[in-house]
């Protein structure tokens, strides 16, 4: 869910919904917003479905504005996305106003001590619980500050909470736990919000909030304590990019956009990391100086993440292994956090997330840490909680990724292992300079040629993925890199298009998948080089057979000058020449593009997929 706080001498309601409209990515089911208006009375109004519904209702039916205020963009968990169910939730009085994302986990206890003590409830959801157990706390001190520390020490869960009070106009109180929450420095003027996004075009003076930490915001100043009370001192930082990075800039939606970035996501994540060297191409990755010594005696490494993420891991993994000889591998995150794994400190645990706010992801990296294994994060997100948990950090320079589907950042997520795996590689004396360079000369000519992967098919993928807009099913065979390609093509179809999607490793499809081809059924192929993996090409166009024999409509991702594969496709996707670890950043560009393009073809909002949010900070 996404959070926005407003003290100042504005009017809050724009300021309010403009906040939102940048955090709308972490979910659209429901959104509402409440402000204490110049007569002191609290006034709220909230709305199931996307914020423009609210936006919409505002302008119908205008409510009073006010100085001070807080807004909220739902994924729903307790309840339905409901009018009811939206945030904010009111105490019993309608004095006081409370928003929350993350899971109130011991909330029905609290709510049975409440429904003892005479109170009723409007709602399903868990964060109510939070606002009449506020009320409650409020009449014992008559302060917000002190009713809202009895109250925060009482949930259990993980929660970013804000509330404020019709009697205390100009205050804005928070909390976190596990859940994020940062403080925008104004003139006068201060923000709360989940993301720097949503303030960032009022200011880019940032503060950090540590875990268990609350905030109380005034148009004066800010202060922060833990849950005791105690004062804290929270980290300031500065916002590197400016509002406009996160606008769609005339482009039809964020991710057309976004997909049209791939090739300077790649160059950004390596700019400032390759140093000559003595073969001129050593990476040097400023973030990871004096810590050597987090890759001394490491005999495993486990990545983890979820989504496409995770794929890009898979991807990854398979130069961290061949680069650095150390054996690799790739867990979901929520998988690996609940299975008691063999970990330790000769374990490095990578995780990769684009959002830095994923919560199986987080989970995962406490408990590797509290497992006493070494903890990388890969993130796109400057001061985001997983990096902020690990022991080193390899921020990915993708800039803001707003639609859901990820995709610039898939691409930088891959580049950034590469260097991390070259690193290692060096580090551990596995790779030569010589190697390296070689390596790094691959790497740094990457960002043009996906560049020439856009300029050459884009036209081409969107013409037929209109003529394939009724299409039921799509599959994706890869091999080697080629497969979690495949993968990641499947879940971005079926994220955006709602049409079902399988990869396969291609190797796999007679041991099962094969039933599923009948006559006309579309299949992506993502072929291997022939020049880098003669074997594995022969094995692809055998496979290739196989289902065209059956009748299935080939779709093949192929390097340029592959003549092979042209007998058996029908429609021929052309990448430029590249190394075997380097393919997979051009093959899963035509794999973007169709996505988008069979979404667009059906009408489908692709920046704001059904069900789905980009940021899912809840387990
Ligand atoms: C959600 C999104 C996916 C994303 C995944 C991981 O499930 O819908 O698109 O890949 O989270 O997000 P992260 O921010 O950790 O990379």
């Amino acid at each position: 869910c996404g959070i926005v706080g407003y003290v100042g001498p504005r009017d809050s309601q724009a300021i309010l919904i403009s906040g939102l409209a940048r955090l709308e990515y972490r979910g659209y089911d429901s959104a509402g917003i409440a402000v204490v208006d110049r007569d002191g009375a609290l006034e709220m109004r909230k709305r199931a479905g996307k914020l423009q519904v609210l936006r919409d209702d505002l302008a119908a039916h205008p409510m009073p504005d006010g100085t001070t205020g807080i807004g909220h963009t739902r994924w729903a968990t307790h309840g339905g996305p409901t009018d009811a169910n939206a945030h904010p939730h009111l105490a019993d009085d309608d004095k006081l106003a409370v928003i929350h994302n993350g899971i109130i986990e011991n909330f029905a206890e609290l709510k049975a001590d409440l429904v003892s003590l005479g109170y009723t409830f409007r709602s399903e959801t868990d964060t109510e619980v939070a606002a009449v157990l506020l009320g409650h706390e409020y009449r014992a001190s008559g302060d917000l500050v002190t009713a809202f520390r009895a109250v925060v020490s009482r949930l259990e869960g993980a929660f970013t909470l804000l509330a404020m009070h019709q009697d205390e106009p100009g205050l804005v109180v928070g909390a976190r736990r596990n859940s994020p929450l940062v403080i925008g420095l104004g003139e006068g003027e201060n923000f709360l919000a989940s993301d720097v996004a949503a303030f960032v075009e009022h200011t880019r003076h940032a503060l950090a909030i540590g875990q268990d930490q609350i905030v109380a915001i005034t148009p004066a100043g800010v202060e922060v304590t833990d849950f005791d009370g105690v004062p804290v001192e929270a980290s300031p930082f500065e916002v590197v990019w400016d509002a406009s990075a996160a606008e769609k800039g005339g482009w039809p939606s964020f991710m057309a956009k976004e997909v049209s970035e791939e090739p300077e996501a790649v160059a950004n994540t390596i700019r400032g990391r390759v140093h000559p060297g003595a073969e001129g191409g050593e990476v040097v990755i400023p973030e990871l100086d004096g810590l050597d010594e987090l890759f001394v005696g490491i005999r495993h490494i486990i990545v983890i993440a979820c989504g496409t993420a995770a794929y890009a891991g898979q991807t990854g993994a398979y130069a961290i292994e061949q680069w650095t000889r150390i054996p690799v591998s790739v867990e979901l995150a929520h998988e690996f956090r609940y299975r008691d794994p063999v970990i330790g400190d000769d374990t490095l645990v990578v995780s990769i997330s684009q959002s830095g706010e994923t919560m199986d992801t987080l989970m995962a990296v406490k408990y590797a840490h509290e497992k006493g294994a070494k903890t990388l994060s890969i993130c796109n997100t400057q001061g985001a909680t997983i990096p902020r948990e690990s022991d080193a950090v390899i921020y990915t320079h993708a800039g803001p990724e707003v639609a859901v589907a990820s995709t610039k950042a898939f691409v930088a997520q891959i580049t950034a292992l590469y260097l991390l795996a070259l690193h290692v590689g060096r580090v551990r004396g596995v790779l030569s300079a010589a190697e390296s360079a070689d390596h790094v000369r691959e790497l740094e000519a990457i960002p043009a040629k996906i560049q020439r992967v856009l300029d050459e098919e884009q036209a081409h993928i969107e013409q037929f993925s209109h003529w394939m807009a009724d299409t039921q099913s799509v599959l994706f065979l890869g091999r080697h890199v080629g497969y979690p390609v495949a993968l990641e093509g499947a879940l971005k179809l079926k994220e955006i298009s709602y049409i079902h999607a399988e990869g396969f490793a291609a190797g796999e499809l007679k041991h099962g998948p094969i039933a599923l081809i009948e006559p006309g059924q579309p299949v992506f192929v993502i072929v291997p080089s022939p020049r880098e993996s003669a074997e594995l090409h022969k094995k692809v166009v055998s496979n290739i057979q196989e289902i065209r024999a059956r009748g299935a409509r080939v779709i093949v991702v192929a390097e340029e000058g592959d003549a092979a594969v042209l007998p058996f496709a029908d429609e021929v996707l052309r990448i430029p020449l590249a190394g075997p670890f380097f393919e997979p950043l051009l093959a899963v560009v035509p794999l973007h593009i169709f996505a988008m393009g069979l979404a667009n073809a059906k009408g489908l909002d692709v920046d704001q997929p059904r069900n789905l949010a980009k940021s899912v900070t809840v387990e």
